[in-house]
């Protein structure tokens, strides 16, 4: 049995630098037509002359494969002649609180202060993408920061705000009440809760911001997704780090997921029964939402299972070891 994925994109997802950079590129640029590239690099990518460095060393990484790396500059105040000259080559801002998650600490500290640059976003029409968390509860975070996303929806009803990626039935509510929002949902989120990772013995590759919630929780975003939401958009999230920044006392959050993703999707959506809702979710929300126009690129899967293995040179990838249903088809095969 065959899938094909037309022109599955990747909202969000982070490539990293260097050897991390090529060691995990090629994972998303065989599976995918595009992916929203995060700027949470060790110096954050906040100019236009590190956003296009960074943009050509993602293209070495991707070889011959036809992968566009769609970039986000990070959030800061910038001048409306900064951000018309960016506008054409990136497809957002990306909005971290400060120290909400792996290397944010250049993030936003008070968001009454925000306001100057957000109306330039809406005025030029550049999407926003917001890491909702407060610094509260960890369970509670991402509820915690609903707030900000219902005011900044309402006080800039034109622009494009997208919560990344959602785990709670709580932001789902929220997404429905603004046409001006979406969210990415990982597919993390979509498989385990908190229980997968700390319920029996501790799986720091499970650890990640925003943490895994309840299984009501994933049974929403389950569902949501499974039914088609016209605003939910995959974004995976993957987050490498090497085992020594995650086997430590102080494990760094991600769950590197690239490798697995579009086949354990694949597997997901037949397993509900709901395969013809994939397209939507992995490609066509995400074109609409950003109007975005993607490379044309046909993903084959087959229906052969295979295990994953336990690590990638450095990394522990998720669902290490386990058997998933479908694999890519290697490229000029049948
Ligand atoms: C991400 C990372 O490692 O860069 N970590 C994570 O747990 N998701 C940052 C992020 O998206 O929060
Ligand atoms: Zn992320």
């Amino acid at each position: 049995m065959e899938f094909i994925a037309e022109t599955p994109l990747d909202m969000h997802l982070h490539l990293r630098e260097e050897e991390m950079l090529s060691l995990v590129t090629p994972f998303s640029a065989e599976q995918f037509a595009g992916g929203v590239v995060m700027p949470n690099l060790v110096e954050p990518v906040d100019s236009l002359d590190r956003l296009r460095s960074y943009r050509s060393a993602i293209q070495t990484a991707c070889g011959n494969a036809v992968f566009h790396p769609y970039m986000t500059l990070f959030f800061r105040d910038y001048s409306r002649q900064e951000l018309m000259t960016a506008r054409d080559e990136i497809i957002g801002l990306k909005l971290y609180p400060a120290g909400i998650t792996t290397q944010s600490e250049a993030g936003v500290r008070d968001f009454n202060r925000i306001e100057k640059t957000v109306a330039l976003l809406e005025e030029l029409d550049i999407p926003l993408l917001i890491h909702g968390e407060t610094a509260g509860f960890v369970m509670d975070r991402e509820k915690e920061f609903l707030p900000v996303y219902e005011r900044l929806a309402g006080a800039f009803p034109r622009l494009r705000i997208v919560m990344e990626h959602i785990t709670t039935s709580e932001a789902l509510t929220l997404l429905d009440r603004f046409d001006n929002v979406a969210a990415t949902v990982t597919l993390h989120h979509l498989l385990i809760t908190l229980d997968d990772m700390a319920g029996d013995l501790l799986r720091p590759d499970l650890f990640c911001k925003p943490i895994a919630k309840t299984p009501r929780d994933r049974e929403a975003l389950r569902r949501a997704v499974l039914e088609g939401h016209p605003r939910l958009m995959f974004g995976s999230d993957s987050a490498p780090h090497p085992r020594h920044r995650k086997e430590c006392l102080d494990c760094a959050a991600g769950v590197f997921s690239a490798p697995v993703a579009l086949p354990a999707l694949v597997q997901l959506f037949e397993e509900a029964d709901c395969l013809d809702k994939l397209p939507a979710f992995i490609s066509t929300n995400a074109q609409r939402f950003y109007r975005i126009s993607p490379p044309a690129k046909n993903v084959r899967l087959e229906r052969r299972p295979w295990q994953v293995p336990e690590h990638y040179e450095t990394v522990t990838p998720f669902l290490a070891e386990k058997t998933i249903a479908w694999r890519l088809k290697p490229s000029g095969s049948d």
